[in-house]
């Protein structure tokens, strides 16, 4: 439900800081909730973002364990790469802080302590999964198995990424230890559950009478963990890693993971606003938005809004949770540990000065409704074929004759022609949609009426003619350039949440002040006399070597990836002795090998087998010169029952091995042999 508000607080999934971020988490959450933020910001309104990483947790100790550091070592590392990432994309959040500070462990502490304290929680003891090798218990991400729901292997102890199902490890079917492979055993433990069940009615009532305008992906899966009935939830876990769990009694236990990480949004608000921070979470005039991607869904919308119903004290349920759907990349799921993804701090590295450009590409193409393909391709086509040919030409041509034609002062506006109208009537059309889409979380859609301007800037040109009429008519050229740069001023307005850097550029050369969102549509924002900075190229054209240089580091990733996961054939059944006596394998010299005519995969060889002479069509030219092979020894089936193949009768079959990264050997002896010789 819309509702009337003062103030508004925008939240960002916490990215676990076991990784860089790439671009299914910029396009997925932070994207979006930047522009989201710029936008509200761009009308004046009362506005936080909040960020922050997500320290605690398996998928942290995991890394850990397989760098061999400490924890401690692994989020330091991540937590200063992605702060520092995020801010060169000009994400632009009021606070990026960390569940590893102090105020967060005592904030989340605190707020376990004030559930105990209302006997929000049941202890119970249960059978929990232990990994007998590792001689520790063993849940979420350190257990992985087949989903008990949609029958997918390699689901996690906590969630399926396959179905979204949210789990228990004691569910998996074959349960296996993530990192030591043992079969985990029963062993009891004790442990605090929040009970959900009591909050189903509530919950029900909020989502699905009161948010029936959340996106459906989100509403939809509220539903159906709402359907199933809600279970008691564990909040806490048998690790080393992690908040303490602060009762009595709880000595080795932590809080989970998800338990402590929703908690940072209110930390990081305190952190940033210890006086008022209260108002933004607590005030009925507040808003509350959590930005998130698909996988954190029943974690946003079912079991933090219960943990602040327990909670109490007035603390407000968000009233939105965008998420997206996944991106791929060149048609194959982003993944951190086949390093399958374009990570933000290299591409930084890869684009310097680029940044708007990924925007740019990810808003453009971003999951919102499905998931989505980012190629390498589209985006040196969107940035070549749009920023370049649309936004940038645009502006350049209105800055440029400005220049040309009046020394870089802004000409006075004439009286407006049904042209000059009808350009403005349609800036208006597009803004007014641009805007009701950026309210509704719509941002490609936004983006391309923001596009859209640019366009009907062009056409205006074009239509207008400015390099004709200076000719004839210098006061008439001079009016058309106004209305461009009065465009020009509402394009910096309208691209601002999109594209921060080339907005600021622009700004620069139209010599305007400070925007508002308000002034979009102004037939006056480049005042009449202002001179204009001098015009800078707002986007150059991206090459065909650069777009080649990441495919072919992705290609490299593909290939090292095969080679990662090969494992040898499994065995064939045994032969008795003598079938194998049956074969006939011999060593040959290669006298001759040429390409055969019109079959691009096969090589032609004249072996030199000891009796005479025998000529051997094999399918390796893909992998061998000719005349490299001449001279070599190879080992060959002498009894293969001969066959033509292209019209070339072969008589034998010559062994070869292929490696897990295509590449293919022929085997040959490890010392001189005479032709002729028997393999045995
Ligand atoms: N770290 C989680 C993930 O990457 C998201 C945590 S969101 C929070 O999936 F709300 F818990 F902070
Ligand atoms: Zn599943």
């Amino acid at each position: 439900m819309e509702k009337k508000y003062k103030r508004t607080l925008v939240t960002t999934a916490l990215p676990y800081a076991n990784g860089p971020v790439h671009i299914g988490h910029l396009a997925g959450v932070y994207v979006p909730a930047d522009i989201y933020t710029r936008f509200l910001r761009l009308r004046g309104e009362d506005v936080v973002m909040i960020g922050g990483s997500d320290e605690h947790g398996v998928p942290i100790t995991i890394r850990a364990r397989k760098e061999g550091v400490t924890p401690q070592d692994v989020v330091d590392r991540y937590h200063n790469l992605i702060k520092d990432s995020f801010e060169e994309l000009g994400i632009s959040f009021d606070i990026y802080s960390r569940t590893t500070s102090d105020i967060h462990s005592e904030t989340a502490s605190e707020f376990f302590r004030h559930i105990y304290e209302k006997n929000g929680f049941v202890e119970k003891p249960s059978m929990q999964l232990y990994d007998p090798e590792a001689e520790r218990f063993v849940a979420d991400r350190y257990v992985v198995g087949e989903c008990p729901v949609c029958h997918a292997q390699g689901a996690y102890g906590d969630q399926c990424e396959k179905c979204g199902s949210s789990l228990n490890a004691t569910e998996l079917i074959n349960p296996r230890c993530a990192e030591t492979g043992a079969t985990p055993v029963l062993k009891e433990t004790r442990h605090w559950y929040l009970p959900l069940e009591n909050y189903q009615e509530a919950l029900e009532k909020w989502i699905l009478e009161g948010h029936k305008e959340w996106k459906t992906n989100v509403y939809g899966q509220c539903k159906s963990w709402l359907d199933l009935g809600l279970q008691p939830r564990a909040v806490t876990r048998d690790l080393d890693w992690g908040i303490p769990v602060p009762v009595e009694g709880a000595e080795g236990k932590v809080l989970y993971v998800w338990f402590d990480a929703p908690i940072g949004y209110i930390s990081n608000t305190k952190e940033l606003l210890p006086d008022t921070w209260e108002k933004y979470w607590k005030d009925p005039e507040s808003r509350i938005i959590n930005f998130i991607g698909k996988d954190n869904i029943v974690f946003h919308c079912i079991i933090f809004p219960a943990m602040l119903m327990a909670y109490g004290d007035g603390f407000q349920l968000p009233d939105n949770v965008p998420s997206n759907e996944f991106l791929n990349l060149e048609g194959d799921k982003i993944s951190t540990s086949r390093n399958w993804a374009v990570w933000l701090h290299e591409y930084l590295r890869d684009f310097p000065g680029k940044q708007d450009v990924l925007r740019y590409v990810l808003t453009a193409n971003a999951p919102e409704t499905k998931d989505n393909d980012f190629t390498w391709r589209d985006f040196q086509t969107r940035n070549n074929s749009e920023l370049v040919a649309i936004l940038g030409n645009f502006v350049n041509r209105a800055v440029v004759l400005t220049h040309k034609y009046f020394q870089g002062v802004v000409p006075p506006a004439g009286d407006f022609q049904p042209v000059d109208t009808q350009a403005f009537d349609d800036i208006r059309a597009a803004e007014k949609s641009l805007t009701e889409s950026l309210e509704t979380f719509h941002f490609r859609e936004a983006l391309r009426q923001a596009m859209e301007i640019a366009r009907i800037g062009n056409r205006y040109l074009q239509e207008t003619e400015p390099w004709k009429v200076i000719k004839t008519d210098s006061e008439r050229a001079g009016a058309i350039l106004n209305v461009a740069l009065q465009i020009c001023g509402n394009l910096a307005v309208a691209f601002e949440p999109f594209l921060p850097f080339m907005a600021a550029k622009l700004r620069t050369m139209l010599s305007l002040g400070e925007l508002s969102w308000q002034s979009l549509g102004s037939t006056g924002l480049v005042p009449a006399g202002t001179q204009l900075g001098e015009p800078v190229l707002l986007f150059e054209k991206i090459e065909d070597d650069a777009i080649q240089g990441q495919l072919d580091r992705l290609e490299a990733t593909k290939k090292q990836n095969l080679v990662d996961s090969w494992k040898p054939e499994p065995q064939q059944p045994d032969v008795p002795f003598e079938d194998f006596m049956k074969m006939d394998i011999r060593v040959g010299t290669v006298l001759e090998c040429e390409r055969v005519p019109k079959a691009d995969k096969l090589l032609k060889f004249l072996i030199d087998d000891g009796m005479e002479k025998r000529t051997i069509v094999s399918g390796i030219a893909k992998y061998y010169q000719p005349e490299d092979l001449v001279g070599k020894q190879v080992c060959f089936v002498a009894n293969f029952a001969p066959r033509k193949l292209k019209g070339v009768l072969s008589q034998g079959m010559i062994l070869s091995a292929m490696n897990p990264d295509g590449s293919l050997v022929v085997i040959s002896p490890s010392a001189e042999v005479k032709p002729g010789a028997q393999v045995k």
